[in-house]
């Protein structure tokens, strides 16, 4: 029987125009896409400037992808926008050993959105609380009917709750209004819910309102993600494999009572989530706010990902549980040509689909993460990666570039200086060449 070929062999030593012509051959990307990326069509400027204000151009950054992705058996190719080199490369190699071992299970726990009705100047707040849980269903009707056309699609207003706050000489009644946005992220949809019952809860609490506004905090639209790592994929010799399993498991325990570690640790997730949801034209201020809040939803801010070593299996098994209000409709996503190419490239998942994807990316950079800081330590491999761009900033040129990156992986340091010293060496060899 004939095997069937992997196209991810050597793809990242390709040229851009080969990987996009992979691409298309494996139906990852159709022929409009895959013309618009190999001529880099980007977002246009008359729509830039109809996006956000005082526009003066765009803005471009790489846009790469990672493969090797399967997720609740799936095969997905992940597109990711990021400046910082090494991190595609992470993720890639993570996804790989993960896939290796029989992918990530990922799970939408919920996928609503909250927003909040802020009240004060209340003469009797007990009684407020209470008339506000009494006029639920109306209040629900009220918020219904300021955004029909979410009702119209399956969705809408849910739930009301309230929550009594006491500042020194304050008080204040918080009445949250839980929504089922659909495949919207649902910003607009709720702030428009919310100023449609203002008036209405102003009368029933007697208050005064302070303000109205979606929370960002999104712990209605929890994901997890979770993997099983056969650590023979950590290493060829099984007592190094042990080791990495057990220093894995020992960072993610550090990183859950340390708040310097847990910073470092979950910005590492970040570098993997955020460049899916730039990819896709989300708001990734959002998500990294709903993120980081969750992180601290114990009282103390905590490393997201739990790693085990499960000894008796030898199996490393991890597990990353984090708000994603992920749109795949709405806001600019449908008016950059990249977004589309992205959403191509990703078969055009719908919302919930799409944050298990992103769930699973920030696992696996935390994999990739942690496993160069247990072993090597992070240096080796994002430094080797951060030479182009090293070589590129103190001004090397054409062959200069390949000629001095490799330099700089082969020297002791390589920072600035030394890039400048060896850039000067080459050009002196390659001068008397000439
Ligand atoms: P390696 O073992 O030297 O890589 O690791 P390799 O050459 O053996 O290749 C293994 C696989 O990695 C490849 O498989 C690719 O999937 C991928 P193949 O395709 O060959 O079958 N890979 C690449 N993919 C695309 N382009 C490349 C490339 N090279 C390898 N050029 C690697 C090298 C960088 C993967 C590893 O050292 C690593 O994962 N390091 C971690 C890097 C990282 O986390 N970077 C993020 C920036 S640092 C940071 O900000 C976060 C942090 O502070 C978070 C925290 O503290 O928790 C660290």
């Amino acid at each position: 029987m004939k095997t069937k070929k992997n196209i991810w062999l050597g793809f990242h030593n390709k040229s851009r125009s080969e990987r996009i012509k992979i691409l298309k051959e494996n139906s990852f990307l159709n022929d409009e896409f895959s013309e618009n990326l190999l001529n880099n069509v980007t977002l246009p400027c008359d729509i830039a400037e109809k996006i956000s204000e005082n526009n003066i151009g765009t803005l471009a950054l790489p846009l790469g992808i990672a493969p090797n992705f399967l997720i609740n058996g799936e095969k997905y190719t992940v597109p990711m926008v990021i400046e910082e080199p090494s991190v595609i490369a992470a993720c890639s190699y993570a996804a790989k050993m993960i896939s290796s071992s029989g992918g990530f299970y990922a799970e939408i726990l919920n996928r609503k959105m909250t927003g909040q009705v802020i009240l004060y100047n209340i003469e009797n707040i007990e009684k407020a609380f209470e008339n506000v849980l009494n006029y639920k269903e109306i209040i629900l009707n009220t918020a219904n009917e300021a955004y029909p056309s979410i009702v119209k699609r399956g969705g809408g207003a849910e739930d009301i709750r309230a929550e009594i706050f006491y500042d020194d000489n304050t008080s204040f009644l918080s009445v949250y209004l839980t929504v089922d946005v659909k495949e919207a992220m649902g910003a607009n949809i709720i702030n428009s819910m919310l100023e449609g019952i203002k008036s209405l809860l102003e009368k029933i609490t007697g208050g005064i309102c302070l303000m109205t506004i979606l929370s960002n905090y999104a712990d209605k639209s929890l994901v997890t993600s979770s993997c099983e790592i056969d650590i023979k994929f950590l290493s060829n010799d099984i007592n190094v494999a042990v080791n990495i399993a057990k220093k894995i498991e020992l960072a993610s325990k550090f990183a859950k009572i340390d708040i310097y570690r847990a910073a470092t640790h979950n910005k590492g997730i970040f570098n993997g989530i955020d460049a899916v949801v730039i990819a896709v034209g989300n708001d990734w201020r959002a998500i990294e706010a709903g993120g980081h809040a969750y992180a601290a939803s114990s009282g103390k801010y905590k490393g997201l990902t739990t790693w085990t070593f499960d000894e008796k299996n030898l199996k490393l098994k991890g597990m990353l549980t984090l708000p994603m209000p992920i749109a795949s409709v709405g806001g600019s996503i449908g008016l950059n040509p990249s977004v589309k190419a992205a959403f191509n490239i990703l078969k055009n998942p719908d919302a919930k689909t799409l944050a298990c994807i992103i769930v699973s990316v920030g696992l696996a950079q935390n994999l990739a993460a942690l496993k160069a800081l247990v072993t090597k330590g992070i240096q080796k491999g994002h430094m080797k990666l951060q030479a182009k761009s090293l070589a590129l900033s103190v001004g090397a040129i054409g062959s200069e570039v390949e000629i001095l990156a490799q330099k700089l992986t082969e020297a002791k340091h390589i920072n600035l200086e030394n890039a400048k010293k060896l850039l000067k060496e080459i050009r002196k060899k390659l001068r008397k060449i000439e």
